[in-house]
């Protein structure tokens, strides 16, 4: 290869895995643009990088949405851009409110939710599958898990939309730049009032112990306090509309699938892995180094930004067979689609969850899926990867 491809080209965000599958091949450490990161496509390269902070600090992650025209980054302080020991501290902090018994009480409400949002579904009129179903179920799960007002879940979409965009974001595209400062400005004042209501009024649920837990004695700062509520609102809710949205796009594709899911439902499991390897909602993660790395005779100086290219990895060769073959009879487990390691997804027994409450009420609704491929419309991040406009005609019975 000698020119640099950008993955935010047209052709290569509607589809990128023939770009992947010539960077595995011929430059398997290669400079892309947007932003000059190094891209890693192989499966073993991209898990010894999630393995390894040290070498591959997470701090990559604020390259991602430092913005002249932004007035704060909004990964700063997050447990995503944190590297150990601070990171580990504060990350089991929170991980009971992803527990088993924490998720089994949100069941019930996850699934009354996808009802209600299936209901509304005109049968073979053509909607917006994210307008109608995929942005509302993610939403209302992250409200509800952090005890936010359901009234206020219609925001969500649009602020955890512009924040994953923000590198998409061109220099010259004022008007796109004042909308995302106007989202950040916004969820910043809602979350700082849910917040101080709290410090008022205590009460049982997450902001309240995020503002009580102590590490060694001492409270979280406030920028930790407001890094941990902005990353849940965004990073529970992008990667799970996509999710969703391949869910559907996968059973209108391949009939055979949707035959066998409908026919034994105890395959709705394999089938969401399966989705998850084949669309990885979140494409890469940012690294930086710490050191001079070599890999593969190319030399990276230390503070070098790296794109671990989680969806190439899912689609390595020498790790599946038949990779760009969708076969939800796969073996094995590959948790590559989440993550590994120090980062590994926290959220990623409630984004199954979710996924499966999705599935068994469409296709209790719905007989036939229908997507217009050709009219997708996708989002450009560098992290999480999928349609924000999404024309579907959906069957019932
Ligand atoms: C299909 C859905 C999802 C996918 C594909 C996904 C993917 C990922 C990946 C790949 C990472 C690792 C990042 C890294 O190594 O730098 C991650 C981290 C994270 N995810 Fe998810 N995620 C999903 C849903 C969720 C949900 C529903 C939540 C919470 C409500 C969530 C919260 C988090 C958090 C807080 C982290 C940071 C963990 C850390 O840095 O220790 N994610 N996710």
């Amino acid at each position: 290869m000698n020119t640099r491809p950008n993955l935010f080209a047209p052709d290569t965000r509607a589809n990128p895995y023939p770009l992947y599958a010539e960077l595995r091949r011929n430059a398997p450490v290669f400079q892309v643009d947007p932003g000059g990161f190094w891209a890693i496509s192989r499966y073993d390269d991209v898990l010894a990088v999630l393995k390894n902070p040290r070498l591959y600090s997470s701090e990559g992650f604020l390259l991602f949405s430092e913005k002249p025209w932004l007035p704060r980054n909004a990964l700063e302080d997050t447990l995503l851009a944190m590297d150990p020991p601070r990171h580990d501290q504060l990350r089991s902090l929170i991980s009971r409110a992803f527990g088993a018994k924490a998720l089994a009480r949100l069941e019930p409400r996850i699934r009354a939710c996808a009802e209600e949002l299936a209901s509304r579904i005109p049968s073979g009129r053509t909607v917006d599958f994210v307008e109608a179903f995929s942005m509302h179920l993610p939403s209302f799960v992250i409200g509800t898990l952090l005890g936010l007002p359901t009234s206020t879940h219609e925001h969500f979409k649009r602020w955890a939309n512009d924040m994953v965009n923000v590198p998409g974001v061109a220099d010259d595209d004022l008007v796109t730049q004042a909308r995302t400062r106007q989202s950040l400005e916004e969820m910043d004042r809602y979350l700082n009032e849910a917040m101080e209501e709290r410090r008022r009024h205590p009460q049982d649920d997450f902001v309240s112990d995020l503002l009580r837990v102590q590490v060694d004695g001492e409270s979280l700062t406030p920028s930790e306090q407001m890094g941990f509520l902005n990353l849940l609102l965004v990073a529970g809710l992008e990667t799970t509309v996509h999710l969703l949205n391949f869910l559907v796009q996968s059973l209108a594709e391949h009939p055979d699938v949707l035959a066998r899911v409908r026919e034994d439902r105890s395959r709705v499991p394999a089938f969401i892995e399966e989705v998850l390897r084949y669309h990885a909602p979140v494409q890469s993660v940012l690294r930086l180094t710490t050191a001079e790395v070599e890999l593969h005779g190319v030399r990276l100086p230390p503070g070098s930004p790296v794109l671990a290219l989680i969806g190439s990895a899912n689609r390595d060769e020498t790790h599946f067979n038949e990779p760009d073959r969708f076969d939800i009879s796969r073996t094995g487990t590959n948790n590559m689609p989440f993550g590994h390691g120090a980062h590994f997804c926290i959220g990623a027994a409630l984004a199954r969850m979710e996924a499966r409450i999705a599935m068994e009420t469409l296709l209790d609704r719905f007989q036939r899926f229908e997507v217009k491929t050709d009219r997708f419309e996708w989002n450009y991040s560098l992290t999480v990867r999928g349609p924000w406009v999404m024309p579907v005609e959906l069957h019932a019975a």
